[in-house]
């Protein structure tokens, strides 16, 4: 399968944070530390490994709400540091690579978005993207004061709009507004910062922003997503768009309709890149990696519910037990593809020709989100990354190592060389920002831009000021 890769196109790789590993029974090996998420040592190590490894981005996921019971769904995402917070300390201990922050645009003010990324822009030297989510946990509305988290359609209404805004706000300042000019007395210079006056369905903001154009002028968006609005909003503005999709078709398929959304939108097919998650079991054999899988299969919490488990896969299950053999599936009724795919697996996994119950249900809980599971040698995991980026169903992989950390150990050091060899990947970064690492143009000047007639000079009266001024003396702020 592998063969002589074009060079000049090469894969995009990032570190998709889990801190306590994408398998949910992962935090109770030995070498995990449960409390791994709010360590700033593990985190500035796993950010400083993906950055020796020349890794494009780290990124980390944000949701708005969490409960006890969701540790035995998904125990890495059921308490994690705030994304801003966390990516400012990143972007303090790291130089080249990419940082992915989250923020959700359903329970926010674009004014706080706006000066949040623009700030980390700033601190990290241009290497911030946005992942734009609309929230996927409903739960989130009870803490936001709200009866209930809008449905599709009006969060993405709503987020479309407040994209614009965030967008507006990042040019109120043109790239040299701030001039410095300590001979004229002039800091700022007043016709290259602009008010933006939006006035808008869902929103109404004046500017200017009090935080410089950002490094890269619009910071990249990043957006994942099932819906059709999501899929539309990530062809028409996003430089990455995420996709958690089980099988190579189904990310064709995904990979096929962004790009063609993307032609439909007047924008070439490299100026959005499709990145698949990849969970890495990477074992020097394939038994090695074979035995990683078992060994995490064993440390799942998440009670087996037989009933759900019918209901995902519409496979009767009723009076089955956990070590039951697992029904037959019949292997032409087209709605029954899922659980063909979980049987399969949980044979080849366990290497049995007749797996239980319990063996089907750990194959879907290592599933967890859906991402992809590439399980197996280095050499096949490198060949399947090969096959999917030059068969149409990837331009790279967000990496979910189903432990940490040493399943990112293991695929710098056991994958990423391969891949290299091949000259799939870089072996140095040749830029520092994240349009840079995604070899995207420099932004356009800000859209408020205009030839000026005159350099700038101290105004002869600046009433308003003065009277604001007076007013916050008056009153002793
Ligand atoms: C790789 C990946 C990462 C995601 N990260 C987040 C996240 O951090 N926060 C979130 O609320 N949703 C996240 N999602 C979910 C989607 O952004 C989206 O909200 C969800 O699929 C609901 O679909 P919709 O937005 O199309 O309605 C992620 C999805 C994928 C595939």
């Amino acid at each position: 399968m592998p063969g002589s890769a074009d060079l000049e196109r090469q894969l995009h790789l990032g570190i998709f944070l889990f801190s306590l590993g994408y398998h949910p029974g992962a935090w109770r090996l030995p070498d995990v530390d449960p409390r791994a998420s709010h360590d700033p040592d593990f985190i500035a190590g796993i950010a400083r490994k993906a950055e020796a490894a020349k890794f494009d981005f780290f990124f980390l996921g944000d949701a708005l709400a969490t409960s006890a019971e969701q540790q035995y769904v998904f125990p890495s995402q059921t308490v994690r540091l705030e994304p801003f917070t966390m990516l400012g300390y990143v972007a303090a201990v790291t130089q080249r690579i990419g940082l992915i922050a989250t923020a959700n645009t359903t329970y926010a003010d674009p004014y706080h978005i706006a000066r949040q990324t623009a700030s980390l822009d700033h601190l990290s030297r241009g290497r911030l993207a946005w992942n734009v989510v609309t929230g996927a946990d409903p739960r989130a509305a009870a803490n936001f004061s709200r009866e209930q988290h809008w449905d599709n359609p009006r969060r993405y209404d709503w987020a479309e709009e407040l994209v614009d805004v965030v967008q507006k706000l990042w040019d109120s300042w043109e790239d040299d507004a701030l001039q410095g000019d300590k001979a004229a007395g002039v800091l700022v210079h007043p016709q290259r910062v602009h008010t933006i006056g939006h006035e808008g369905e869902h929103f109404q903001v004046r500017g200017p922003l009090n935080v410089l154009r950002p490094v890269q002028g619009q910071i990249p968006l990043v957006n994942a997503g099932t819906s059709a609005r999501s899929r539309a909003f990530g062809a028409a503005r996003s430089s990455v768009v995420f996709a958690g999709v089980p099988t190579l078709e189904s990310a064709q398929a995904f990979y096929r309709e962004i790009k063609a959304g993307a032609a439909a939108q007047g924008r070439l097919p490299q100026d959005v890149h499709v990145l698949p998650g990849l969970v890495p079991y990477v074992g020097r054999t394939r038994e090695e990696a074979f035995s990683l899988y078992r060994r995490l299969s064993e440390l799942i919490a998440t009670p087996l519910d037989i009933e759900a488990l019918e209901q995902q896969l519409g496979v009767p299950l009723a009076g089955l037990q956990a070590d039951s053999p697992f029904p037959a599936v019949d292997p032409h009724v087209p709605g029954l593809a899922l659980a063909r795919h979980f049987v399969a697996q949980a044979r080849l996994l366990n290497q049995t020709q007749t797996p239980t119950v319990q063996q089907v249900f750990a194959y879907g809980i290592a599933r967890g989100r859906g991402h992809f599971l590439a399980i197996g040698s280095a050499q096949e995991v490198a060949d399947t990354m090969q096959h999917w980026f030059e068969h149409g169903a990837a331009d790279g992989f967000n990496i979910c190592p189903p432990h940490l950390p040493g399943g990112l150990d293991d695929f710098v050091d056991l994958v990423v060389p391969l891949l290299r060899e091949r000259g799939l990947f870089r072996t140095e970064y040749t830029g520092v920002t994240f349009r840079e690492h995604f070899g995207a143009k420099p932004a356009p000047a800000s859209r408020y831009a205009a030839p000026l007639a005159a350099p700038a000079a101290v105004p002869a009266a600046l009433t308003e000021v003065h009277h604001r001024l007076d007013d916050v003396v008056r009153r002793g702020v």
